[in-house]
């Protein structure tokens, strides 16, 4: 299974492979299964008592627990940490965090994925600790529509000064995503694109996908990215750009007229499992080796025992063989109604 490759700092260093001979590169953490937001395509506000139900916070793993798992991984070959969640930013003092991870041999960039709605109290924080990069979700500028979708009454102008903020802060990338879902905000795609042009945010656009089970989710509700592709085209000449590293879910594209990228995440049309190298901590202390998972490995019992968390976390990965949206390309037609874990569980 590990494969003895080299020796960093004293730590010895092996590298996992699994079935497909993927390696583990890329660890997202979900620091809490609540949000303040209901975005429909997520978190639909039907269905919110499944997650005050489902959410203890008396069971979330600790910082020092991350911490720990993080060590794990690092030594298997993971270098980039993503902080998600639900709303990874209702956790307190997540610049703590930031900043101890930041000191795990091995690891070279932390980022984080949020709602935007907490950042600009604690972005001066989170960038002191040392958080490389930051992606926000914005499906709509329209303020609205914004609502419709997101289920609350948050302000799109506040949204937009905390990527403001952003762009004014050392970090390393600020990138916008938005989910595209037909009928509902298509029309916005545009003008995203036309606020961020020229400013060094890349937004991208992502197809909505089936994560999960209270969403609902329908075929006939995902734009293929190719259409907006060319609706985009239209407006602005754009030329595709190479991937900077294997496994990246996006794939880029650049203005003709020098005014910056942005990037489609194609996960229905175009899937990307043959170079995943993602895995996920879910808050209560599962390892979820896919992201349509319908069960976890739980490690939680595993935690003060660095050796033996190895060993488990190593077998986890050799026999992962996931490939869900590969597959499910395939067979499109069939609506698959197995039982997922819900997004904001898993972790985005
Ligand atoms: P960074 O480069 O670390 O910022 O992360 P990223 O490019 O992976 O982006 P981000 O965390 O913003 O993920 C973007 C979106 O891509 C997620 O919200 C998901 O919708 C989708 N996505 C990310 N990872 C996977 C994956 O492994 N499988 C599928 N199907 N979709 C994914
Ligand atoms: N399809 C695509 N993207 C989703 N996200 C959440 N649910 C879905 C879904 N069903 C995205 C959010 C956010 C990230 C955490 O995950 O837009 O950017
Ligand atoms: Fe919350 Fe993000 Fe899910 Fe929206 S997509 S409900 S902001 S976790
Ligand atoms: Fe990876 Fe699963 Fe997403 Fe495929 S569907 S890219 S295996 S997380």
């Amino acid at each position: 299974m590990g494969q003895l490759v080299n020796s960093l700092s004293g730590a010895i260093q092996l590298t996992v492979t699994d079935q497909l001979n993927r390696p583990v590169r890329d660890l997202r953490i979900s620091l809490t299964d609540r949000c303040q937001f209901r975005c429909t395509y997520c978190l639909p506000a039907e269905h919110v008592d499944v997650m005050r139900q489902q959410s203890q916070s008396e069971n979330c793993l600790s910082f020092n627990e991350i911490t720990a798992v993080i060590k794990v991984f690092a030594r298997l070959g993971v270098n980039k940490i993503k902080l998600t969640g639900g709303e990874p930013l209702l956790r307190k003092n997540v610049a703590d965090l930031v900043s101890d991870i930041k000191s795990i041999t091995g690891i070279e960039e932390v980022a984080l994925t949020t709602n935007a709605g907490l950042l600009g109290q604690v972005l001066d924080d989170l960038v002191d600790a040392g958080l490389d990069r930051i992606t926000i979700s914005l499906d709509a500028l329209e303020q609205t529509l914004f609502e419709q979708i997101t289920g609350t009454q948050f302000q799109v102008e506040q949204i937009l000064n905390s990527i403001d903020q952003c762009l004014d802060s050392k970090l390393k990338k600020v990138k916008v995503n938005c989910v595209v879902q037909k009928g509902i905000n298509e029309n916005q795609v545009i003008p995203l694109l036309k606020h961020f042009r020229g400013t060094g945010v890349v937004v991208r656009f992502i197809e909505y996908m089936d994560v999960g089970n209270l969403n609902n989710w329908k075929a006939s509700e995902v734009v293929n990215s190719k259409d907006l592709l060319d609706q985009i085209n239209n407006r602005w000449p754009i030329k595709p750009k190479n991937a900077t590293h294997v496994g990246e879910v996006a794939d880029r594209f650049i203005f003709n007229d020098g005014q910056g990228e942005f990037g489609m995440i194609s996960s229905i049309s175009q899937p990307f499992c043959h170079d995943c190298n993602r895995a996920r901590l879910s808050t209560r202390g599962e390892i979820f080796t896919c992201l349509f998972a319908n069960q976890g490995h739980n490690i939680k019992p595993l935690l003060n025992q660095p050796e033996q968390l190895l060993q488990a976390i190593s077998q986890i990965w050799c026999n992962r063989a996931d490939q869900y949206s590969a597959l499910r390309q395939k067979n499109l037609k069939q609506e698959n109604k197995t039982k997922k874990i819900e997004m904001f569980v898993i972790g985005g």
